[in-house]
């Protein structure tokens, strides 16, 4: 007799068939449950986003991005050295220029932000995968991510300045370069860009289904890049379309690309999925500021346990499909795999 009765009648007869399967023999202990993991995060699977800028000694924090900073070429040095220490494969680039004008014209300098940081990344360490954003947003005027003749973003003009950008980030010494501005027919043009200077071995990673998406807000802070008038709804995607990011996907491996991404990566989950598996090619995503931003907000009031949830969440990434990711979590995530191995 239990001491305390209890309140239901308990069926005297055994059910019908004894439990064979029992899942959780297996999560008994934390050997068991490693022995089964199915997705695990490595260092290698991160990609480290910097901003640069012009002057001496900067290093500023970008206030809806804790611990991300404004760095100029001499703290770029420093922190290309301590990324490297952590292990880290690969930086992406992106540069605030001193000046802005219609055309962007700064994107394409020889002596631009984003070439001479690719220069100091590769003096650092020449191993390192340097990748760089190719987009007109930063350094143009107006903010939009193309050249605007009559009022109207001009794509195929577009396309030559992007190709233009590619080739001086190629000429600077960068690995992968990365299209993002949603342009038609970007990749193809970047590509034989590339190809007829010489350039047939730097790899294309083509942004390819770009989201426009509100996530992008405090990267937008950080690069001082939100359009000065109307929004991108007209060059990036509609956020309810899945079946158009697989032709975006499509087309963009059609015209050359290498490797293909998915932006941003928590809401587009299913995204990530269906592109895995619809398609052969390495894919990464890109965990974008806002993602970040309300992590390190809960975080920051004590709401979230923040390496538990980043840790998590990365891992979701990893299992929806995605073999690398663009995070500013990358550092800290490197911290964290190295204490727990
Ligand atoms: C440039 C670009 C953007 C991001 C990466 N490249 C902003 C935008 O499209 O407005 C966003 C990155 C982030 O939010 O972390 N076109």
């Amino acid at each position: 007799m239990l001491e305390h009765e209890l309140s239901f009648d308990v069926p005297s007869e055994k059910p019908a068939a004894p439990l064979r399967v029992r899942p959780r023999r297996l999560r008994r202990s934390a050997n068991l449950r490693d022995l089964v993991r199915e997705t695990e995060l490595a260092t290698r699977d991160f990609v480290y986003p910097l901003f640069v800028v012009h002057g001496q000694d900067v290093r500023e924090e970008i206030s809806s991005m804790p611990d991300v900073f404004h760095l100029s070429l001499d703290q770029l040095k420093k922190e290309i050295a301590e990324i490297s220490a952590l292990h880290l494969r690969g930086v992406l680039l992106f540069g605030l220029p001193a000046a802005k004008d219609e055309w962007g014209s700064e994107d394409f300098a020889d002596d631009g932000i984003v070439q001479e940081a690719v220069r100091v990344c590769k003096a650092v360490n020449p191993e390192l995968i340097v990748m760089t954003d190719v987009c007109m947003c930063q350094y143009t005027s107006h903010g939009h991510c193309g050249i605007i003749r009559d009022g109207v973003i001009d794509n195929d003009l577009t396309l030559e300045y992007l190709a233009r950008v590619a080739v001086s980030h190629a000429t600077a010494g960068a690995d992968v370069v990365a299209p993002s501005a949603m342009m038609d027919g970007q990749v193809g043009a970047i590509r034989a860009a590339l190809d007829t200077n010489n350039f047939s071995d730097v790899a294309i990673l083509a942004y390819a289904a770009k989201f426009a998406s509100a996530f992008y807000g405090p990267f937008r802070e950080a690069a001082d890049s939100p359009p000065k008038f109307g929004d991108r709804r007209q060059y990036q995607m509609d956020p309810a379309n899945a079946r158009e990011a697989l032709r975006e996907v499509e087309l963009d491996l059609e015209q050359g690309a290498d490797m293909i991404m998915i932006k941003p990566a928590l809401a587009y989950l299913d995204i990530i999925r269906q592109t895995r598996d619809a398609f052969n090619a390495p894919l990464a995503a890109y965990n974008v500021s806002g993602e970040y931003a309300m992590v390190k907000a809960a975080a920051r009031n004590g709401w979230l346990d923040e390496k538990k949830v980043t840790l998590e969440l990365l891992t979701s990434i990893k299992r929806a499909g995605a073999n690398f990711i663009l995070t500013y979590h990358a550092k800290q995530v490197a911290r964290w795999l190295a204490e727990m191995s």
